[in-house]
Parts: C-alpha cells; sequence; structure tokens
C-alpha cells in the first residue's frame, strides 16, 4: 500500500496536522516543551499501557516519550494513527484531563504522548511506521 508524504515545515511548536493515511486519520504534531516534559514526568509504572505501540520499534519497546515520538533529536515530534483503541473514535486533540487527547465517544483520555490514562480505552493511539525523510518532509507508511 502506498506511502505518503508529510511537509511539516509550517508547524511550530504546539501546532498539528491531521492527513489520511490508508483511509484512516494521523495526527502530526510538534510537542511543545512542556508537553514533552509532562510526558517525561510519568512514571512508566502509572501507565496502563506501558507498550510504546510504536511500529517503527520491537513489540516489547516500553511508552517512554522518546519511544512514542519520532526518536532522539526529534522528541518533539509525535506521529499517530487517529482511532480511539477503545471502538475507533476520532480523538480530540489538545482535550481531556491529561492536555494530549480525548475521545467524546465513551471518555477515554490520552496525555501528550498519546497514552491512555483514564477511560475504557485499553492501548496507547497506535504509531505507524514513518520517518523524517529530510528535515521537514515525513513520510507514513
Ligand atoms: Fe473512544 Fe470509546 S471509542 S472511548
Amino acid at each position: 500500500l502506498a506511502s505518503i508524504e508529510v511537509n511539516v515545515a509550517a508547524l511550530q511548536p504546539g501546532m498539528s496536522l491531521t492527513v489520511k493515511w490508508r483511509g484512516k486519520p494521523v495526527f502530526i504534531r510538534n510537542r511543545t516543551e512542556k508537553e514533552v516534559e509532562e510526558a517525561n514526568a510519568v512514571a512508566l509504572s502509572d501507565l496502563k499501557d506501558p507498550i510504546a505501540r510504536n511500529a517503527n520499534l520491537g513489540a516489547d519497546a516500553a511508552a517512554s516519550s522518546i519511544d512514542r515520538s519520532a526518536g532522539e533529536g526529534k522528541e518533539n515530534w509525535i506521529v499517530m494513527i487517529g482511532s480511539c483503541t477503545h471502538l475507533g473514535c476520532v480523538p480530540l486533540g489538545q482535550a481531556g484531563e491529561f492536555g494530549g487527547w480525548f475521545c467524546p465517544c465513551h471518555g477515554s483520555h490520552y496525555d501528550t504522548a498519546g497514552r491512555i490514562r483514564k477511560g475504557p480505552a485499553p492501548e496507547n493511539l497506535a504509531i505507524p511506521t514513518f520517518a523524517f525523510t529530510s528535515d521537514t518532509v515525513i513520510t507514513i507508511g
């Protein structure tokens, strides 16, 4: 299936973009320093789902802020499938009790790393295969 290229040059910290990939919304966010700090301040033992759910890493990678992000030097960037892991509604950005995403269908709260923190969703928002293929272009898929 096709990959897509997304130019993120215009996304300043605190800005997000939603693109369509394989029929699903994909959230791309340039996280603020505060958002990254908040994600790093959470102990892995406090997470409902401690697995990164990152298709670019091993299946057992932990859900640290860095392993939920585009990685070293790009920890501000987060790319996730915008489909609630409960029953698939599209969560709202920068909403909910943890300052990340909120699914209004049945009240699932995700944090600034897209990790499920409260509500019925069982898993963190999934991270698709992606890579920065230049300083400003993300290729998804
Ligand atoms: Fe998101 Fe149920 S589909 S909480």
